[in-house]
Formats: C-alpha cells, sequence, structure tokens
C-alpha cells in the first residue's frame, strides 16, 4: 500500500497538480473549505504526511489519532504557533513550513495597511458610498503623513526588515526607524534602524507595526498599559497573529480614544464575528488575514508545503525544515 498524505484544503491549481501528479503516495484531499476537528480526526488515522493550514491546530490529539506512520507535518505558512513542535519533537516527526516565500506579499501588505489606515482610507471610502463627499472642504478627513515621522518594527526580521524598507521612502531625510526584538543587525544596519527596548518604542513611534511571531513571550504583549502610553496619534498594524495584541483591551483603548489609527489583517479570533465591538470604529481597518493572499505568493508556498511534506514521507530531507 502507499503511503497517505492528508490535504487539508484545496491549492492554488499549479501547487494541487505538483501533488496529484505524485505517483508514490495516496492522496487524502479535504475539498470542502476548512476542514473540521472532527473531520481531521476522522481521516487522519494511518497517513505518513499532513500538508496543513494555520486554521488547523496540530496538537497531541491529532498526532496520537494519526498514530506512528506519521512522519511529516508541513504546514502552508511561515507562523507556526498552531502546531505543538514538543509533541513532533517527542515523537521525531519533521515538520517543514514557508518562510521567505511570503516576505514581499506581507510586508507589501503591512504597508497597505499603515498607508491605510493613516490615510483614513476605510472612511473614506464609505463616506463616498453614503454619498458624503459633498461634506468635502479643507479641514474633511484630515490624515496623518508619514513624513519625517517614526516608525517603530516589532520584530525586524524578515518581514518586519521588507516592510521597514518599504515605508523608509515615505518617510524622507528626517524620518526614524526603530525596532525590538528578534533583530536581524544586517537589515538594521541597512536601513539606519535603531534598536531600543520595547517601553521607548511603544512611547516614541507614530506608527507601529507588528511584525513578531507569537509565542509566549508575544503573547497579549499589547495590552492597555502599553496602549495608554502610545503617542495619541499613534498609527498601529498587526499583520502578524491576532494574540499578539489583547483584544478587549484594543477595545476599551479605542473607546477612550487612546489611539490615533488601527490596521488589522490579523484578530482574535479568525474570522471575526461581524458583530464584533472593533468593527464599529471608524478608525479601525481589518481585512482577513490576507498577508500573503498573492497568486504567486501563494503558489510557491504551496509547491514548497508539497515538497515538504512529499520528501518527508519519502524519507529524504525537507526543503524548508523547522529544526525541533
Ligand atoms: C500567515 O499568517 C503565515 O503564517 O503564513
Ligand atoms: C516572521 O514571521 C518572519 O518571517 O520574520
Amino acid at each position: 500500500v502507499l503511503p497517505k498524505i492528508l490535504l487539508t484544503r484545496t491549492m492554488p491549481p499549479e501547487t494541487q497538480k505538483l501533488i496529484e501528479n505524485a505517483q508514490d503516495i495516496e492522496l487524502i484531499h479535504w475539498k470542502d473549505g476548512a476542514i473540521p476537528r472532527d473531520q481531521l480526526l476522522k481521516l487522519v488515522p494511518g497517513v505518513s504526511g499532513i500538508l496543513c493550514m494555520l486554521t488547523e491546530k496540530i496538537d497531541s490529539e491529532v498526532l496520537d489519532v494519526a498514530g506512528p506512520n506519521l512522519k511529516v507535518v508541513s504546514t502552508f505558512s511561515v507562523g507556526y504557533d498552531h502546531v505543538d513542535l514538543n509533541e513532533l519533537r517527542k515523537r521525531k516527526i519533521l515538520f517543514g513550513y514557508t518562510p521567505n516565500v511570503l516576505t514581499d506579499a506581507t510586508a507589501e501588505l503591512t504597508a497597505l495597511l499603515v498607508l491605510a489606515a493613516s490615510r483614513r482610507m476605510r472612511e473614506g471610502i464609505c463616506a463616498v458610498e453614503n454619498g458624503e463627499w459633498n461634506k468635502w472642504g479643507p479641514l474633511w478627513m484630515l490624515g496623518t503623513q508619514l513624513t519625517n515621522k517614526t516608525v517603530g518594527i516589532v520584530g525586524l526580521g524578515r518581514i518586519g526588515a521588507a516592510t521597514a524598507h518599504r515605508l523608509k521612502p515615505f518617510l524622507g531625510a528626517n524620518g526614524k526607524i526603530i525596532y525590538t526584538a528578534n533583530s536581524d543587525k544586517q537589515a538594521a544596519t541597512e536601513l539606519g534602524a535603531t534598536r531600543v527596548k520595547f517601553d521607548m518604542l511603544i512611547r516614541e513611534a507614530d506608527v507601529i507595526c507588528i511584525c513578531c511571531s507569537l509565542n509566549n513571550q508575544t503573547r497579549e504583549m499589547f495590552d492597555y498599559d502599553v496602549f495608554k502610553v502610545m503617542k495619541k496619534n499613534v498609527i498601529l498594524v498587526n499583520t502578524a497573529r491576532g494574540p499578539i495584541i489583547q483584544q478587549d483591551d484594543l477595545v476599551r483603548a479605542l473607546s477612550e480614544g487612546l489611539l490615533g489609527s488601527v490596521g488589522l489583517d490579523v484578530t482574535t479570533p479568525e474570522p471575526l464575528d461581524p458583530d464584533h465591538p472593533l468593527l464599529k470604529f471608524s478608525n479601525v481597518t481589518v481585512i482577513p488575514h490576507l498577508g500573503s493572499a498573492t497568486l504567486e505568493t501563494r503558489t510557491t508556498m504551496g509547491n514548497l508545503a508539497v515538497e515538504n511534506v512529499l520528501s518527508g514521507v519519502r524519507g529524504q530531507p525537507l526543503p524548508s525544515p523547522l529544526e525541533l
């Protein structure tokens, strides 16, 4: 019998062909949107490989149910907070992910949210649609300009650095880039960026981009006490993971007028309920986790995730492993 691979979604066409053309495996393909937990548990017994999304929690229960054939878990994402790495390590299961290939797309989207938040894009669109364009005047819908501002990058890794590179031209000669956490020294030098303590970043930055991964150190790192000390007109953008922000505290800070404008590509939970209080604030722009959502990037991610899972099942080294 051929080793089985569980694929939890339909991939971009080129990627889908790549895995369907593999002759040495049996593909179990969940085609119907996000796989419900009970279906995941039903389909996983006996598989040798799992190709999953960030919507699937891969924990000890899934691994136990999968059983001893399981050699590799491959996620179609750079983030892996949905995967229990300790449990993989204990069972000597390989793990593959998709860093690097989505850096540009995610940085592009982060820059988009910064610009959209700073220039009140959502309110502008709503005004046009609601027939309020006649309110136009010299003081109508004024935003914040990026020239001469200080951008604070929380997590100057691949995505953080690529975001800073994209924002830098907007800042002009007198703008500044400051950063904190898992720093890429070379990127910082290229950017002329200054490393500061988190406490200082949140006080000094006019624009704050959250670009770090979610882990025990960063979970709810942004809470009410942090929002309280930010600049009153601060632009806060999160394209990393929702739980890095204490979301109830964010709602409170917004309702007290403590923040200028907020752009979120990630929330807690996802999807966010359309009646969620966050969506009531006109200075909050929420988009549905689209960081890597370009056809080019999703295809490259998909191909890499497929190569990871096939290599693992074939007993070959993964092209893009995370060493556990
Ligand atoms: C997206 O959020 C990813 O982790 O790839
Ligand atoms: C974080 O997700 C990174 O790729 O730097």
